[in-house]
């Protein structure tokens, strides 16, 4: 088939600006070193403790951001909520030669360990997010690398935060998924009554929507991935609130970004 050099390929459509398609940035904007919210406010949350600070892009729910911290060249994309908006920017990130990502989240803990404010390093996942299996069999594990989390615990370790290693389970869901009924005599299977207690008998530690289906696509693209996640919800102890572990989560992401530049 003869297309033209003008013509736009529908297997690898670019941005407007020829950067890759969603993120819209082009090699060279974001250094190899990337952090990733969620939530797009958090970037600038992230920011707060670099210099030289720059907003590279910003489109639909993925805004990025670069500067240094300490000296080091960082970006900070967000992801969205869920596993195929994190699938869209790590799949881009990569292509644009990215090789380390760290997640900073928020996560419901449901072991009396972790309390509001805490800091999860989850080292594996359970795979209910419903993005990573489409590119993969659902027996493969989502696991975090060992290096990056060797260096949030170092982080974490430097800078005085609580924190413990964790299991989590991602789940495409909020509410119904997560174990949370919409409405008073709404739509509540039986199943969602026992979501909590049979993952507390498993001995996961928290509930998230996004850190396996960036595990697994990460990993999948020879990324080293690792995540820290902050305690908002207990779900243990039915309460909610931030306590901190926002602001901490994105320092210790930071930190550990440096000390992982450091020895490579
Ligand atoms: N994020 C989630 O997905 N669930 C919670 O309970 C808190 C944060």
């Amino acid at each position: 088939m003869d297309m033209s050099k003008t013509e736009k390929r529908a297997d690898a459509p670019k941005a407007h600006n020829e950067g890759v398609y969603h993120l819209q940035l082009k090699p060279g904007d974001v250094p190899g070193y990337v952090i990733l919210p969620g939530a797009p406010e958090r970037v600038a949350l992230i920011a707060k403790n670099w210099s030289d600070v720059r907003e590279a892009a910003y489109y639909r729910e993925f805004k990025t951001m670069t500067g240094a911290y300490k000296g080091m060249r960082l970006a900070a994309t967000s992801t969205g909520i869920g596993g195929p908006s994190s699938e869209i920017c790590i799949h881009e990130l990569n292509a644009l030669g990215v090789h380390t990502c760290i997640r900073v989240g928020t996560t419901g803990s449901i072991t009396p360990e972790f309390d509001l404010g805490d800091l999860i390093i989850p080292v594996a996942c359970v795979r209910k997010d419903g993005t990573s299996s489409a590119y993969v069999e659902p027996e493969f594990p989502a696991f975090a690398d060992i290096r990056v989390v060797t260096a949030l615990t170092q982080a974490c370790e430097k800078l005085g935060f609580r924190y413990g290693l964790g299991l989590s389970y991602t789940v495409g869901s909020f509410y119904v998924g997560q174990g949370r009924p919409l409405s008073e005599g709404g739509y509540w299977p039986s199943f969602a009554e026992k979501i909590i207690p049979d993952l507390q008998q498993a001995r996961v530690t928290n509930i998230e929507m996004e850190t396996s289906a960036q595990y697994v696509v990460g990993y999948l693209h020879g990324m080293r991935m690792g995540a820290v996640l902050s305690v908002i919800a207990n779900r243990a102890l039915n309460r909610w609130g931030d306590e901190g572990g926002e602001e901490k989560a994105c320092l210790a992401a930071c930190e550990a970004m440096k000390i992982l530049g450091e020895k490579d």
